[in-house]
């Protein structure tokens, strides 16, 4: 009998199907380049929740495996050959039908009681001893108060390593869907309801967040980032946002603050000391904050200007208006906020 070799074209489709079998699954696998994986928690939350994840794919892994083994070989072993008789028919077999219903049973309970566990875990009351932070999702930006601290901030959450946050979300507008994906989420944000997260960040360093519920035009443009500080540096963090902010003495900056006294910012906007507005983010520390606009844009004079001068045009549908800034204008408001540290 002479052996069939592979055809070179079915050699070259395996070849292939397993290259790209090799990058799919190597996506996602590191921070470095999928900073919105959810297979490398940093919190207890994001733990609980990937731990099941692998229970169940490794359970059911396993038991595509034996099914599927059990297929191939019937498949092969009781294949039409000519003359071979009917195989032994089992229709009706009771032991059969009794072992694998107890097995499925089996199947259920392995993720079943992990899964009531972790649900009841994942819903339990924070400790009196938690860092609370009240998350209001608002379209299309974040905005973060520390009610502790009597500290208000916008799109970027700085949180302590090692400490229990209990966050209480809620939504003036429309739904929206809070999701940091290595710390946990995503929990809904809805209107005349609070809903809560409690996780405790285990690793310091900054990660994205994102809404994850469809809530108008700029949707995909609510983004905010997370600062988990080491030790200590979130005192530090802190303390800058409880003190009155420092103001450059440039006479542009100056001439940005006269402007901004004077304009419609004012009905809108929180500022220590200069106005009480309560529609758009709070802006005291506005230059201690890296990106603006739900985090859309690093904040940089440029970028600063672009926006002031027209809002809409940098995120569709934002609700702060074109107030006709223009040249030098724009261009002071800019520096003043940049000098809000
Ligand atoms: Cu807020 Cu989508």
């Amino acid at each position: 009998m002479t052996r069939r070799r592979l055809a070179p074209r079915a050699v070259r489709t395996v070849v292939l199907l397993f290259g790209v079998l090799f990058l799919a699954t190597s996506c996602g696998w590191s921070l470095w380049d999928n900073p919105m994986t959810t297979v490398r928690p940093r919190s207890d939350f994001a733990r609980w929740i990937d731990d099941m994840f692998m229970l169940i794919s490794w359970t059911t892994l396993a038991i595509f495996i034996l099914v599927e083994g059990a297929l191939l070989y019937c498949c092969w072993r009781f294949r039409e050959r000519p003359g071979a008789p009917i195989p032994k028919q089992v229709h009706g077999h009771t032991p059969l039908e009794i072992s694998w219903t107890i097995a499925f049973a089996v199947v259920l309970l392995i993720i079943g009681i992990p899964t009531i566990r972790i649900i009841f875990k994942t819903q339990e009351a924070p400790a009196a001893t938690a860092l609370r932070v009240d998350v209001a999702g608002k379209q299309w930006w974040w905005e973060f108060k520390y009610p502790g601290l009597n500290v208000t901030t916008a799109n970027e959450l700085h949180l302590p390593v090692g400490q229990t946050v209990a966050f209480h979300l809620y939504a003036p507008d429309v739904i929206h869907s809070f999701w940091i994906p290595v710390l946990g989420g995503k929990r809904d944000v809805v209107p005349h309801r609070v809903n809560h997260i409690v996780l405790t960040p285990e690793v310091p360093g900054e990660y994205p967040g994102q809404c994850a519920e469809y809530c108008g035009m700029s949707h995909a443009n609510m983004r905010f980032r997370v600062i988990v500080h080491a030790k200590g540096e979130f005192e530090q963090w802190v303390k800058a946002q409880q003190a009155p902010p420092v103001e450059s003495t440039d006479p542009l900056a100056q001439q940005g603050k006269e402007i901004f006294g004077k304009s419609a910012c004012v009905g809108c906007h929180t500022l220590a000391g200069v106005s009480l507005g309560h529609i758009g983010p709070d802006l005291t520390h506005f230059a201690s904050r890296t990106t603006f606009a739900g985090s859309l844009m690093r904040t940089t004079p440029e970028n600063l200007v672009k926006w002031i001068e027209n809002p809409d045009h940098m995120k569709p549908g934002a609700r702060m208006p074109n107030l006709g800034m223009t040249g030098e204008q724009s261009r002071a408001l800019a520096a003043y906020l940049l000098s809000l540290k």
